[in-house]
């Protein structure tokens, strides 16, 4: 059944109808009760709701509508274990990565609780024994530097935490993210690390990601031509499902650190791809991580669905994607730390809803997941806010602040917070033409210009945020964070009826790039390809091969 024939849905577009040319700051004027009814608690996040275009008709819908999608089932599915990526026929169980209970998640008829304690308690051990000194490199020196080498999935989870928990880390480890593979990256952090002191983390689920495995082929090279064979034990390790791809690489299956084919890359932070978080944290602050996202797991397995905020966030989206028709949305994080969230956000939402087939095999006939883009909301207002409050787009915003102050320098927070609460109020309130008269005439402009210059500072407002709140930017309250976005995107991959948890969409490039990887180097003759581009490929060639046609892959 297609959603947008669900009777929930019909009523949605009546709702829609009837509710578009309603304004928030009359809802608010009309209502007092607005900001507490809209309002939720859950793993140490507050969200205020109240300021988007709904009533307690829409929500009621809304909440309808998930119902009408089965969604408790569905949320049940995906907590036991079901095979619920059907393309991969995998179960998506990151939820059980961070089940700090006694309870047993059976996939294959295999609890596969054991064998994540035994990997969490591996990590641990190895973490300790880094951080404390007592693991040391070929010359008898500890380790100073950590270079997570991966991609996606196996870069973004573990770069965004570290850099949001940064005052939780080691002071005596630098971490370095190396992910692209035009080795400019990968040249900058080798010319900063030395090989004595140096610990790569090749982090790639399949173990075959073309960008992993070039940079992690250079980062061996170099190595060895300081050190020895014997020594790569000591300075590189592995996170993988793939052991025999591991071990082909030249790592030896005992400095592998495995999870399993229900991890999503995306997903992935969550198990030992979080091996770097680990190492900068410490294991008792990744415990903590994984207890926050286990407190948001709770809370959305069992949370009724009109106070699941999940659940009301999800909803949110899709009133404004589909009914809106709003193809972006925005996340702006009021705090340094958090700048590289949207950008892990990103890949979270885009490559798991960026789809167009249903899990039946259809076409979906609504908009699906939106383009999430964003970054530090502070910067953001000197940047792109105009088009936030003025544009002709309606782009909903989620603001994501800390109350506990995050320096102790005087007056910073209070400024930061103060813009918070002050975006949130103009996007809603606007400013209206009798306002901006006022204002006008209260300065003393002539009329002539007052006239001139009013159609530019009218805000239309009524444009729509989330404000989320953390008690503070700690190693629980990320976990709850990040746990809600992710099933925020899985409740709306299910209203849509599509599968969240694959990727087909990256695999055609790839493909393509094998092939031209051969004709830029000379390896195949030029294929047929469009005009354009065998174009790009011929100049390629011109520039960078032998008058003889031959190309220099690797220097
Ligand atoms: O190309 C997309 C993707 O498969 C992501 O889904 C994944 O996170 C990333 O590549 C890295 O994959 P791997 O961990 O297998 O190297």
């Amino acid at each position: 059944m297609y959603p947008i024939d669900l009777p929930a849905w019909q009523r949605l577009q009546q709702d829609f109808e009837a509710t578009r040319h309603l304004h928030m700051r009359d809802l608010f004027r009309q209502d007092p009760g607005r900001a507490e009814r809209y309002w939720l608690e859950a793993g140490g996040i507050r969200l205020d709701y109240s300021k988007n275009r709904i009533t307690d008709r829409v929500m009621n819908d809304l909440v309808a509508l998930a119902e009408e999608c089965r969604l408790p089932e569905k949320i049940a599915a995906m907590f036991a274990g079901e095979k619920i990526n059907r393309s991969e026929h995998r179960a998506a169980l990151h939820t059980a990565l961070r089940n700090l209970s006694d309870a047993p998640v059976v996939v294959d008829g295999e609890d596969v609780m054991p064998k994540v304690r035994a990997v969490l308690s591996q990590m641990g051990d190895f973490a300790r024994a880094v951080r404390s000194g007592q693991w040391l490199g070929y010359t008898r020196q500890m380790i100073t530097d950590v270079v997570n080498i991966g991609i996606g999935g196996s870069d973004l989870g573990p770069l965004m935490m570290c850099s949001a928990l940064a005052p939780y880390g080691s002071p005596r480890l630098n971490m370095h993210f190396v992910s692209t593979v035009d080795g400019a990256q990968l040249r900058d952090v080798l010319d900063k690390v030395r090989p004595e002191t140096t610990l790569f983390v090749i982090a790639s689920k399949t173990f075959t990601t073309q960008e992993t495995i070039t940079n992690a082929r250079t980062a061996r090279a170099w190595f060895l031509r300081e050190a020895g064979e014997a020594d790569i034990a000591r300075h590189f390790v592995a996170v993988s499902t793939n052991r025999q791809a591991v071990a082909e690489f030249g790592i030896d299956p005992a400095h592998m650190f495995e999870f399993w084919d229900w991890v999503g890359g995306r997903y992935s932070l969550w198990s030992a791809i979080g091996l770097p978080i680990m190492l900068y944290l410490g294991e008792e602050n990744f415990i903590d991580m994984l207890e926050g996202a286990h407190l948001m797991d709770r809370h959305f397995a069992t949370a009724p669905l009109a106070q699941n905020m999940p659940v009301v966030l999800a909803l949110l989206g899709i009133w404004y994607i589909d009914f809106y028709r709003s193809g972006s949305c925005v996340v702006a994080p009021y705090d340094y730390h958090l700048h590289l969230l949207p950008k892990f956000l990103r890949q979270l939402d885009m490559e798991s809803n960026g789809k167009q087939v249903r899990l039946d095999g259809g076409r979906v006939r609504a908009g699906t997941g939106p383009v999430l883009w964003g970054e530090s909301g502070i910067n953001g207002q000197h940047a792109f806010f105009q088009m936030l409050h003025q544009g002709t787009q309606l782009v909903p915003v989620d603001l994501i602040a800390s109350l506990e102050k995050r320096s102790n320098l005087p007056g910073h927070h209070e400024i930061l917070l103060s813009n918070v609460f002050a975006q949130a109020e103009a996007l809603m309130q606007g400013k209206t033409a009798a306002q901006v008269r006022a204002e006008l005439q209260a300065q003393g402009q002539p009329e002539n210009e007052i006239a001139e210059l009013l159609p530019h500072k009218v805000f239309d407002g009524n444009r729509p945020s989330n404000i989320i709140l953390t008690d503070r930017i700690d190693p629980r309250n990320m976990g709850s964070l990040i746990a809600l976005y992710e099933h925020k995107v899985f409740v709306q991959g299910v209203v849509w009826g599509i599968n969240s948890f694959d990727q087909w969409g990256v695999e055609l490039g790839k493909q393509l790039a094998k092939t031209i990887l051969g004709e830029l180097t000379g390896a195949i003759e030029p294929a047929e390809h469009d005009s354009s581009t065998t174009r790009l490929i011929r100049l390629y060639r011109r520039t960078n091969c032998a008058e003889d046609g031959t190309c220099a892959l690797f220097e």
